[in-house]
């Protein structure tokens, strides 16, 4: 979703902005600009496509030492030039770049259009630019703090003035924005991989804050104008980190990285002795787990998938009962709030609006939320009461890979602390921790496979629909699997549970409709292996996802083995080849594989 990133300081704004931006790609949009104060005054550009678009466009001359530049992906308007951010006053002296949505918009357009404005967009954003101008406050603090007063929405937004042309102002209501502390100069952004380059001591602006950066520092403050105490903080982040390296997509690097970063995520968080998970983060003790009489999991997308994979485990292992469901359901209905249920939110990002408001929602009726999050810092993360980091590092290619392997090992941890509360033994635990202590190797063993597993996805991005099916443990897994494959192959990949097949779905098996099966060897193995033998008889092509113990069921089947670990933990390794094969579905198809159609990295709006 929408980008935004800012510099003040004695260097050249122009690269720096260029190049935040760039690291911005990822997350989505459809238009991108720059405005930079100069001596001349304000200089802007923006372009419809690609940030390398915008920065063939921009004169080689431009330079500035105060800018903000912004992607945009369209809400409120077409995706025209017109549209694209910094948006301006009438006059051109303030230019504003803005992410989320002004919800009275309209009421203060008409307003302003009757006492004489005239719009250049269609967007909510210019509205702000025109209310900040009209203020006839001293300070562009005082006149940003006039129009937000009349602004009711979400926002973050960065503001440059020529009257005041040695700084920029922020402010931030419900859409990321982060300032990024250098060395006599200071940078904006609404996602750390565009600081990274520059600095890793940064400054999370609260909900209600603003901040005015300058070359010398910052200064935050509240909508009553009393400054704020914010000390930076550093962040565990490199470039290497945000680089593709020896990868030609994000995707890819980011699958290849899990081994390690999952023995990264694993590290002193286990406990081999009594066989259980330490999650200091959670700040709950031992009476506290055990008081929960029920899990109730919430994230959307693949992290509700991955919550259907925890809510099973928790089940398994510590016998609560608990089922996931779509965030973005949740927060429309009206939910029962209890006290003796744990609240779990799911997020890779820690901005996906629905799950916020979710989590505010439960907050605000007196539950207990922890999270599963990625991104530390966040505003899911700390909105919730406490969590567990999942430490997967930075994710940069829209669909999700390390991150929800990530959420599937953080839900086994949470199954395993609620479980050694209750009546899972001591061995079970250890059997377990050494379970999970051993996903890494195992990871490395199926990405090995990559060959083979690339050459199917060949063929199966030939059909035009696919089914995935699972049963039971992996029934979660195949609806990930098809999200997955969806996301990037932009195939109709749809998932079913194996045991529901024969209730309707078999009716559109042929030779054109391939299923991929996920087959692990448990208790369910003969059941999964019936329901390959009725889509065998109808001619279907199958790919089976299963473990080596499991016999051929049928000669000729096409087979990706997965190495066997506790049966509790197979989706987690389940789901790997499935990623590996989305994947190479969409490179056999020549998409956009890191950023997929239509799709945006975190969804920060309505
Ligand atoms: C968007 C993305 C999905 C992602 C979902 C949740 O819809 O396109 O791939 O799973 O958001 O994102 P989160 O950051 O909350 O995990």
């Amino acid at each position: 979703m929408c980008g935004i990133v800012g510099y003040v300081g004695n260097q050249n704004a122009v690269p720096i902005l260029m190049e935040g931006l760039a690291r911005l790609e990822y997350r989505g949009y459809d238009s991108a600009g720059i405005a930079v104060l100069s001596p001349q005054g304000t200089q802007a550009y923006r372009r419809v496509g690609r940030v390398r678009d915008l920065e063939a466009s921009l004169p080689r001359r431009l330079t500035g030492k105060v800018g903000i530049g912004h992607t945009r992906w369209a809400t409120h308007g077409q995706v025209t030039e017109a549209n694209a951010h910094p948006q301006a006053s009438g006059d051109g002296r303030v230019r504003v770049v803005h992410n989320g949505i002004i919800d009275n918009a309209m009421d203060l357009r008409d307003a302003l259009l009757a006492t004489g404005s005239t719009f250049s967009s269609e967007t909510d954003s210019e509205v702000v630019a025109h209310l900040i101008a009209r203020s006839d406050s001293a300070t562009l603090e005082a006149a940003v703090l006039d129009a937000l007063a009349q602004v009711t929405g979400t926002y973050a937004i960065a503001v440059t003035d020529e009257l005041h042309p040695d700084r920029i102002v922020v402010a931030r209501n419900g859409s990321p924005l982060i300032l990024g502390v250098g060395d006599r100069a200071m940078f904006i952004a609404s996602d750390l991989a565009a600081l990274v380059r520059h600095t890793t001591s940064v400054v999370h602006l609260d909900d209600g804050e603003l901040a005015t950066v300058t070359a010398s520092g910052f200064r935050t403050f509240s909508r009553d104008e009393e400054n704020t105490a914010k000390t930076p903080t550093s962040v565990d982040l490199t470039t290497s980190d945000v680089d593709l390296g020896e990868h030609q997509h994000f995707m890819r690097k980011e699958i290849f990285e899990q081994p390690e970063s999952i023995e990264r995520m694993l590290r002193g968080r286990l406990d081999e002795r009594f066989g259980t998970a330490r999650l200091d983060g959670l700040n709950l003790g031992p009476r506290d787990l055990r008081a929960f009489r029920r899990v109730k999991i919430l994230g959307c997308g693949s992290a509700y998938y991955v919550g259907q994979i925890g809510a099973l485990m928790i089940e398994e292992l510590a016998r609560v009962p608990a089922d996931a469901e779509p965030a973005s359901e949740f927060r429309y209905r009206n939910p029962v709030i209890e006290p003796d249920t744990l609240y779990v939110a799911v997020s890779q990002s820690g901005e996906t609006a629905d799950t916020a408001f979710a989590v505010r929602e439960i907050k605000r009726k007196g539950g207990q939320v922890v999270g599963l999050i990625n991104v530390v810092g966040s505003t899911i993360a700390r909105d919730c009461d406490g969590g567990i980091y999942l430490h997967a590092g930075p994710e940069v290619a829209v669909a999700s890979t390390k991150a929800l392997t990530h959420m599937a090992i953080g839900f086994a941890m949470l199954a395993l602390a609620l479980g050694r509360v209750r009546d899972l033994s001591i061995t079970d635990g250890q059997r377990l921790v050494a379970g999970l202590l051993g996903v890494p190797g195992k990871i490395k063993e199926i990405l090995a496979d990559e060959p083979h597993i690339a050459e199917l996805a060949a063929d199966l991005a030939r059909a035009r629909s696919l089914f995935f099916i699972g049963r039971v443990r992996g029934f979660p897994v195949a609806r990930e699997g098809a999200q997955k494959f969806k996301e990037v192959s932009y195939r109709h990949a749809e998932a079913y549970q194996a045991s529901e097949l024969k209730h309707g779905p078999l009716a559109l098996i042929d030779a054109g409709l391939p299923t991929v099966a996920i087959v692990p060897d448990d208790e369910l193995t003969d059941r999964n292996v019936a329901a390959i033998k009725q889509i065998v008889a109808r001619n279907g092509p199958l790919v089976v996802i299963t473990h080596s113990s499991v016999a051929d069921a049928e000669p000729n089947l096409r087979r990706i083995t997965v190495p066997k670990s506790e049966p509790e933990l197979d989706p987690i390794l389940l789901t790997v080849p499935l990623q590996l094969l989305a994947y190479h579905a969409a490179r056999t198809l020549g998409h956009d594989i890191d950023k997929p159609r239509n799709l945006a990295k975190s969804v920060t709006v309505e």
